[in-house]
């Protein structure tokens, strides 16, 4: 028996999140951001917290950053729709500082539910925040974005074995195009990551499988 998510589905969670006033943050949002995308799919983003666009919008990941995300992911082929993305924190900090500790923790029963709803194969985490935060839930050392980045990590995070794939936060590549390239390549290894577990959920039971010379899920992990 997998945990149960403390929310039963994902209205009653949002529904939580816009009432929501469990840290300070509620006094200066104007719209709280839960997130958004498919929540069927198995691949989840975590950014660090709303911007003022997303404030703005109520929607995550639609300000520049968010545009850079946009078009490096369709540019690889992989529709944001397709995903799920979301923040560490749900409401924008002011003058878009770094969420607290503990605005991080009265937070994270929703990123949490999310998760339990969810059940992610893979979480690729955007920029430090939300990789401490993701490595914190599976009881693994963060050593920090410039370390962790571009390569795979399996983590257990509330009984379900996820694939966390850290990356930089595009708002750090927006002026900077040495580290878009990076943010680039570590999108492209997402794409790799997914295909081979598309393909292992279709080739299940499949014969032929001990034969095929395609990449397995394990071939990516460290
Ligand atoms: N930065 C984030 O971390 N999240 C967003 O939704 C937008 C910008
Ligand atoms: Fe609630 Fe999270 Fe918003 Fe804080 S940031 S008020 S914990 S939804």
């Amino acid at each position: 028996m997998g945990i149960q998510s403390y929310f039963s589905d994902w209205q009653s969670l949002e529904e939580a999140i816009k009432h929501c006033h469990k840290c300070p943050l509620y006094r200066s949002r104007k719209n709280p951001v839960p997130g958004e995308g498919n929540k069927n799919s198995y691949v989840m983003f975590v950014g660090e917290a709303p911007g003022a666009t997303e404030d703005e919008m109520g929607r995550p990941f639609v300000g520049a950053a968010g545009r850079l995300l946009t078009m490096i992911l369709e540019s690889l082929g992989i529709k944001r729709e397709s995903i799920y993305i979301t923040n560490v924190v749900k409401c924008r900090p002011p003058g878009n500082r770094e969420p607290k500790d503990e605005e991080v923790e009265a937070c994270s029963i929703y990123l949490e539910s999310q998760i339990l709803l969810l059940k992610p194969k893979v979480i690729v985490t955007l920029g430090n925040v939300a990789g401490k935060k993701i490595f914190g839930m599976g009881s693994q050392q963060w050593g920090g974005v410039m370390k962790m980045r571009g390569k795979a990590c399996k983590l257990s995070i509330l009984n379900l074995t996820i694939l966390a794939i850290p990356t930089l936060h595009p708002a750090a590549a927006l002026y900077n195009p040495q580290l878009r390239t990076l943010l680039e390549e570590d999108i492209k290894l997402v794409k790799k990551i997914t295909e081979s577990i598309a393909q292992e959920t279709l080739s299940l039971g499949d014969v032929q499988k001990s034969k095929s010379k395609t990449k397995t899920l394990l071939d990516y992990l460290k």
